[in-house]
Order: C-alpha cells, then sequence, then structure tokens
C-alpha cells in the first residue's frame, strides 16, 4: 500500500472534497487543521489532528507517527478583504505556517509537497487568459502570501532535496456530486453561495459589485472550477511527485469565464428561484477579469476540468442551501 497523505487543511472546502478524492484512489488522509475555519464533521476518511499550522513540534510529530509519505497544504487564512484588515495575521498564520511545515518535512525527510496557491498571485494581469508565465504581481496581503509561499518552496527545494506542485486555483466551486460535503464558510463571502442563499431566502438580495466594468454585460468575469475537478487535479499532481516528477507551479481553472449576471442566472435557472439582487458599487480589489490559460496543466498531469457547465456546478453546490 502506498504511505499516507499529510492533507492540512482538510476539514476546509477544497481540502474536504480533496481527501474523499483521496480515499476513492485507495489512499488514506491524515487532515491536520486547527478547525478555526474547517469543520470536524467534514472529517471522514480518515484521522483528524487538530493543531495549529505554526506548530512545528506538533506537525513532525504528526508525520513521523503516522508515516506520512506526502503534504497536500491547503490550511491559510483565505479572504481577500479579510487580508487587507490584517495583513500581519495573514503573514503570521500563512508564511508561519508554511516555515513550520518545511522545517518539519525537512526533519522527517518527506520530499513532497502540493501546494495550494492562487490566481490571486497574478493581481491584475495584463493578458488574458493567464498562462503561468505571467509575471506575478499580487494586489492584496492574502495573494502576496500565497506568492511568497511559491517563493519559500523554490528556495527549499533548492536548499534540500524537496520537490512541490503549486497549484494556482481560478474559483473554487460547486460540491461533491454524491452531496456527503459542500461549501460552508462563516463569513460567507463567495459569490455562487451568497447567490443561492439570496434565492432559498437564506440572506438578503445579493449585490452585485459593479456593473460598469470593460466587460460584455459590465460585470466581473470570473473562471468557475469545480471543486471536485480540483480535488482530482491534486491527486494527479500527488501521482506526478510520487512518479519522480520535478516541480511544477499550474493554474486550476477551466479556460471559460462566467459574469456575475450569467451566474444569476444559471442559480435562477437550476433552481427554478427568482434571485432577489441589488446593484452596488465596485468591490475594492476585484480585477475586471480572471480567466486561466489552463493548457499547462492538461500538458504535465493530463488534467482537464469536467464539469465544462455552470449550470452543472451550481446543481451540485445547490442543495447545501436547501434548493
Ligand atoms: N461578488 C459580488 N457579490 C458578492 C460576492 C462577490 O458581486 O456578494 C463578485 C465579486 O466582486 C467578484 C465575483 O463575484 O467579482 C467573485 O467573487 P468571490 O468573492 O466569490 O471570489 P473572488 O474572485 O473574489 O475570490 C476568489 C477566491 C480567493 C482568491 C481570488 C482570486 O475566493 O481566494 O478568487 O482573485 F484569492
Amino acid at each position: 500500500t502506498k504511505p499516507k497523505i499529510l492533507v492540512t487543511g482538510g476539514a476546509g472546502y477544497i481540502g474536504s472534497h480533496c481527501c474523499k478524492a483521496l480515499a476513492k484512489a485507495g489512499r488514506e488522509p491524515v487532515v491536520y487543521d486547527d478547525l478555526s475555519r474547517g469543520h470536524a464533521d467534514a472529517v471522514r476518511w480518515g484521522p483528524l489532528v487538530v493543531g495549529d499550522m505554526r506548530d512545528r513540534a506538533l506537525l513532525e510529530k504528526t508525520l513521523a507517527e503516522h508515516r506520512i509519505g506526502a503534504v497536500i497544504h491547503f490550511a491559510a487564512l483565505a479572504y481577500v478583504g479579510e487580508s487587507v484588515g490584517a495583513p500581519e495575521h495573514y503573514y503570521d498564520v500563512n508564511l508561519g505556517g508554511m516555515t513550520a511545515l518545511l522545517e518539519a518535512v525537512e526533519a522527517v525527510g518527506i520530499d513532497k509537497i502540493v501546494f495550494s496557491s492562487s490566481c490571486a498571485t497574478y493581481g491584475t494581469p495584463d493578458r488574458l487568459p493567464i498562462s503561468e508565465d505571467l509575471p506575478q504581481a499580487p494586489i492584496n496581503p492574502y495573494g502576496r502570501t500565497k506568492l511568497v509561499c511559491e517563493w519559500m518552496l523554490q528556495d527549499a527545494q533548492v536548499a534540500h532535496r524537496l520537490r512541490f506542485a503549486a497549484l494556482r486555483y481560478f474559483n473554487a466551486a460547486g460540491a461533491d456530486p454524491e452531496g456527503e460535503i459542500g461549501e460552508r464558510h462563516d463569513p460567507e463571502t463567495h459569490l455562487i453561495p451568497l447567490v443561492l442563499m439570496a434565492a432559498s431566502g437564506q440572506a438578503g438580495p445579493v449585490k452585485i459589485f459593479g456593473t460598469d466594468y470593460p466587460t460584455p454585460d459590465g460585470t466581473c468575469i470570473r473562471d468557475y472550477i469545480h471543486v471536485d475537478d480540483l480535488a482530482r487535479a491534486h491527486l494527479l499532481a500527488l501521482d506526478h511527485l510520487e512518479a519522480g516528477g520535478e516541480s511544477v507551479k499550474l493554474n486550476l481553472g477551466t479556460g471559460r469565464g462566467a459574469s456575475i449576471h450569467e451566474v444569476v442566472a444559471a442559480v435562477e435557472r437550476v433552481t427554478g428561484r427568482k434571485v432577489p439582487h441589488e446593484l452596488a458599487p465596485r468591490r475594492p480589489g476585484d480585477p475586471a477579469e480572471l480567466t486561466a490559460d489552463p493548457s499547462k496543466a492538461a500538458e504535465v498531469l493530463g488534467f482537464t476540468a469536467r464539469y465544462r457547465d455552470l449550470d452543472e456546478i451550481v446543481a451540485h453546490a445547490a442543495p447545501w442551501f436547501g434548493l
């Protein structure tokens, strides 16, 4: 049997979907999570170690005791708006967590890390779709912590034997197609859950942040990728590293964008409900359009998103909001 995988942040949204995918592939995930944002009841496919990412001693003990073979590192703070108001906290947790992880894996001799990076590391790109060779110039503290973490991995690779896959997610969306786990953020700030909450009456009208962007309908365009596709990409990245593959930095997106109006229309089509909404001013720090050039992940990992249709992504998310 193949070695166990440490999944930091495995109680969170993308992390829990990745654990399920690992288990389905016959791998055993060991979750390490402080439960500050994640949910213990989303940890169902292996043990849960409750701990802080900055606790190097506990990380090292967990890696050794469970005879971990590789790490998938999700655990981090991930709200752009919050990072603008509390940058020190973001640097502390996200960089402190990566520091402790790198020290711990080096101490026990683990040489493979799959890392959750973000399209936020590109900032406001001057070309679309975004390919991996575009300059990384993040425009908020959250994006900067993700970029510095990529640099830390790079430096650790030079100093030690480490190999890594930095996966730059576009907009994670949807939920487990089998309905076992879903997206539960508190507070919720992401568009698709907020639109579903407005449709079901669990929240007030959704605010559409900006209708004067230079896009066809004036609202922001994002590349929504199904969380199940993201989970599968992590398994492929892990296979790549376990097969001796070199370090890689890859975009994970579908290559197709949807506007906010298109998301609202998809929710109305799928749920048959009207979505109460209000036009609102722009949210600071939002680029008009972010879409991935997904060709490198296809080339290197053989990964392409299976869920190409926004309606299908919305249909999997909807039951989580009683729809
Ligand atoms: N939006 C609204 N109303 C809302 C919430 C969002 O109009 O109530 C808009 C946003 O302005 C944006 C789009 O919907 O144009 C998507 O917003 P999300 O907050 O769902 O997602 P973001 O694109 O802002 O953020 C995502 C990830 C971040 C990551 C970022 C990279 O959640 O972790 O992409 O830009 F950093």
